[in-house]
């Protein structure tokens, strides 16, 4: 990849790092559609997965490559240990991808060393330098990641990233793996490396880390002011433990202090030019997007994304936006794609204009995609009276959910009021396609709903949330419902979008039902054929 030491590279982990996080676990369709909306988004680097870890990660980075990997597209990554089986795999899954990237990695604290890999400091240098030549045997551009950097000597740091370098890494990343470093403390160690570092030139230096302290956005700005020029971020800041640092607030910290920004790149303070090739009206499309396929709810105070980020509720500060907006907003919620929620289709909206519609807000379905989304938002048009433009992605998204379609709900039906005992009955079809039929009493309707679904698929499972939120304020709104299940130490995600939340909670259950009941088959299968 050309290095322009004047812009930052937005290098994306949502579908590596990202997808490491209790119950956000995609299908290989759910991390292409993701794959094509970063792509969309504009982020430079798409680490699509960990190719070794299993067949379906290979398939999945295998498939980014292709469709994604194109020309202008962004490059696509796959994660590697410094083990030769691991970097082949990588090498062999990003066959298809024009510009393909490996990301190679080993620790390099103490700690590390001696607990978990039980090697001296002497051999991991030599793997290291080892394993960069290996994957510079597949492909050009190869990253390196000395894991733990944060907590290894530096001296030791300095002397592995000279020895990669040398034997042709392109990109150096400095994890902070466990968060636990502080803004002044990763600034001062990237000046360490570049003073001390004696071909860093030879290399774009990048961050990667995590917010165990919340402090991971803060940390990786500091480190831009110190010569970092790559950001490996997820959307939504999704990651193992607190995450890792968020896409949205790198961007547009970067975005909205531009000014501040400059001088740190060797530009002039009011030098125009975005600092990161982000297209940011997609950002909030894209969060959405992340959320709904993931499972992972986004808290309502999340800077940028969340549904209150833009909300302005005290008098004094709703008096001061009316009279202008900037007296207390620092930036326009249509930079990140938050439209006014205008209400462009009915009832009587045809195809055409739906297919139109779709389009320019930037989702390309299949014709296949497009008659299912079609019938479903006749379905809702018949309804709800108004479509707006939220609503038409709630079920574009709902419909782009590729939950394994193995139990499918065909019928739910309840009972309930004051004085009255909840009561649900529900029609399922099961895998062979035979109809089943029950019914429960619960405590409430959706309890109800779940016991009699339960009754008919029975696997055991934890229902650990349940949420239901509204896309659009108004009584015949499209409800949201997001939930997530326990099944041994698995966490598995179901969501779905439909203007009876009774509905919606029934087919998010079926959705998170078919995910866990598939992982089950699949464990089975493996173990007839070991
Ligand atoms: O957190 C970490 O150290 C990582 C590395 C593999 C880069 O994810
Ligand atoms: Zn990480």
């Amino acid at each position: 990849m050309t290095t322009n030491s004047e812009r930052i590279i937005i290098f994306d982990t949502t579908l590596r790092d990202g997808e490491q996080c209790p119950g956000a676990t995609l299908n290989i369709d759910e991390k292409l559609t993701i794959a094509k909306q970063l792509a969309r988004l504009g982020v430079d680097i798409i680490e699509a997965g960990f190719a070794v870890a299993s067949p379906g990660d290979f398939e999945a980075v295998s498939k980014i490559a292709q469709t994604v990997g194109t020309e202008d597209g962004p490059v696509i990554c796959s994660l590697a240990r410094a083990i030769k089986n691991d970097i082949k795999a990588a090498a062999d899954a990003l066959q298809p991808a024009l510009k393909a990237r490996i990301h190679t990695f080993i620790s390099t604290s103490d700690i590390h060393l001696k607990y978990q890999l039980k090697k001296t400091r002497e051999e991991v240098l030599s793997i290291a330098e080892e394993m960069v030549a290996y994957s510079k045997s597949f492909m050009s551009d190869v990253e390196f990641s000395p894991m733990d950097a944060v907590r290894s000597d530096p001296e030791y740091l300095y002397q592995v990233l000279e020895r990669v370098i040398a034997a042709g890494a392109t990109t150096v990343n400095i994890p902070d793996t466990v968060g636990y470093t502080t803004p002044s403390e990763f600034g001062a160690l990237i000046k360490g490396i570049k003073d001390n570092v004696p071909n860093i030139d030879k290399a774009i230096i990048s961050v990667h880390g995590h917010n165990d302290l919340g402090l991971a956005v803060a940390n990786f700005l500091e480190a831009v002011k110190n010569g970092a020029r790559q950001l490996e971020c997820t959307i939504n800041g999704i990651g193992e433990r607190a995450g890792n640092a968020s896409l949205e607030e790198l961007v547009m910290a970067l975005h909205v202090r531009r000014q501040y920004f400059n001088p740190f790149l060797g530009r002039a303070v009011d030098s125009e030019p975005p600092l990161t090739n982000i297209d940011t009206k997609q950002i909030y499309k894209t969060s959405r997007l992340v959320s709904n396929l993931t499972g992972m709810l986004v808290q309502p105070n999340k800077a940028i994304v969340g549904t209150n980020a833009f909300a302005h509720e005290s008098g004094i500060h709703q008096d001061g936006v009316l009279k202008n907006k900037l007296t207390y907003e620092i930036m326009d919620a249509q930079s990140i794609g938050l439209t006014e929620n205008q209400i462009v289709l009915g009832k009587h909206s045809g195809r055409n204009a739906f297919r139109t519609r779709l389009k320019e807000l930037g989702f390309e379905l299949s014709d296949l995609e497009l008659n299912k989304a079609f019938i479903r938002f006749k379905e809702v048009a018949d309804k709800k009276k108004e479509i707006s433009d939220w609503d038409l992605e709630a079920l574009v998204n709902d419909e782009i959910q590729q939950a394994p379609d193995l139990f499918k709900l065909e019928l739910v039906q309840v009972s309930c009021g004051s004085n009255a005992n909840p009561t649900a009955t529900v029609t399922l079809r099961n895998p062979q396609g035979e109809e089943l039929i029950d019914a429960a009493i619960g405590t409430g309707p959706v309890d109800a709903v779940y016991k009699a679904i339960n009754r008919v698929v029975n696997v055991p499972n934890n229902l650990i949330e349940f949420s239901v939120q509204s896309v659009t304020a108004g009584i015949d709104a499209i409800g949201e419902v997001t939930i997530r299940l326990k099944y041994e130490d698995k966490i598995y995600s179901g969501h779905s979008a439909n203007t009876d939340i009774i509905v919606a909670s029934a087919q998010a259950y079926v959705n998170a039902l078919n995910r866990l009941y598939g992982a089950l088959l699949n464990k089975n299968r493996q173990q007839i054929t070991a």
